[in-house]
């Protein structure tokens, strides 16, 4: 048997391109490896934000999820994708792995400050806190091996393996401990120079962003403030754009000779990043294609999210049985 990815995505928005290269370029190139589990986390959407009109946002955000998902190439013959709202089973497994994870451990989980400091709250909710809590039932419910996720999800995983050893510990080998597999580019900066590229920052390219939307974007990009004037040599190195190079222009000798010409001061800014908008585009192309041909298929999304959730089901009712019944408390009668 293969063993099993299971990796996902909150809707609140189109994903961009960190996420590509976080984690979207490993979903595709490992469709065929691995059976594949994309879950659209629905109910951690809510753990910032619970009112009403975010709520309902958060369904079409979810198909939006399944068409970015499908422009990138993941193919649903392949990958299982599904909404977790959809499979209650896993909140029943929320619910015994929160008996196995103390207040303490979950208050250091690093994800928690940010997400404060980003929503500005000054107290977190019992589900913010149980986030990561979550996430682990939704890793575990499929018994997964791997998780390609963006470096900052890492911390997440980590917690997954201790509740996944205290388990195992506790009532007997149910769980695999999953590893976290993280891309290439562990973290894409933002378009205005800041450490990470994030809808909420207002520093993302989209992958649904068209062209010039795209060139606009690049343009206003932020390169090194000191370099004034384009022959004054300065260093490629942190400058977002040659990030942005390194991570998506195929064409290597295009992207070293640009930079040799920066430390020289022999080329403007405007060069380096029309060059760079070029590639991007290049790279998007094919990616807005096959949007264009799944979104003319509306039904598509439907019957994808429904055998998913079809598919899941029985395999997450599974796993609670198997862990119901190592613990002593028996199969529910359901
Ligand atoms: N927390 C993840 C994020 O914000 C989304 C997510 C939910 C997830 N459940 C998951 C990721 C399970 C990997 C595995 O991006």
């Amino acid at each position: 048997m293969k063993k099993r990815i299971l990796t996902g995505d909150r809707p609140t928005g189109p994903l961009h391109l960190g996420h590509y290269v976080g984690t979207l370029a490993n979903r595709v190139r490992l469709q065929d490896e691995y059976d594949v589990f994309l879950v659209i986390a629905d109910y951690h959407a809510l753990t910032r934000k619970a009112e009403k009109e975010h709520v309902v946002a958060t369904r079409q955000f979810s198909r939006d999820l399944v068409l970015d998902y499908l422009a990138v190439g993941i193919d649903p013959e392949k990958t299982t994708i599904y909404v977790q709202s959809d499979v209650p089973s896993v909140c029943e497994l929320h619910l015994l792995f929160s008996m196995l994870t103390t207040v303490p451990r979950l208050e250091r989980v690093p994800t928690l400050k940010e997400v404060m400091a980003d929503e500005n709250l000054d107290i977190a909710s019992y589900g913010l806190l149980g986030y990561p809590v979550l996430q682990a039932a939704d890793i575990l419910h499929v018994r997964a091996h791997l998780v390609p996720v963006g470096k900052d999800q890492e911390s997440h995983v980590e917690l997954t393996r201790e509740i996944a050893r205290r388990f195992n510990f506790l009532y007997g080998e149910v769980f695999p401990e999953p590893a976290a597999l993280i891309g290439d580019v562990p973290t894409l900066p933002g378009t205005d120079g800041r450490a990470k590229m994030s809808k909420s920052l207002g520093n993302a390219i989209f992958l649904c962003d068209d062209a010039q939307m795209v060139e606009q974007k690049v343009r206003g990009m932020y390169t090194d403030p000191t370099r004034v004037r384009a022959d004054i040599p300065a260093n490629p190195e942190g400058n977002p754009v040659f990030a942005y190079h390194d991570a998506f222009n195929p064409d290597r000798a295009e992207v070293e000779d640009l930079k040799a010409r920066y430390r020289q001061g022999k080329v403007g800014d405007v060069e380096v990043k029309k060059k760079l908008a070029r590639a991007l585009n290049a790279f998007l192309d094919p990616i807005r294609e096959r949007r264009a041909y799944y979104a003319a298929r509306p039904r598509l999304v439907d019957d994808i999210l429904a055998a998913g959730a079809a598919k899941v089901r029985p395999i997450s009712q599974a796993t609670l049985d198997a862990a119901r019944t190592a613990m002593g408390l028996g199969r529910s009668s359901k």
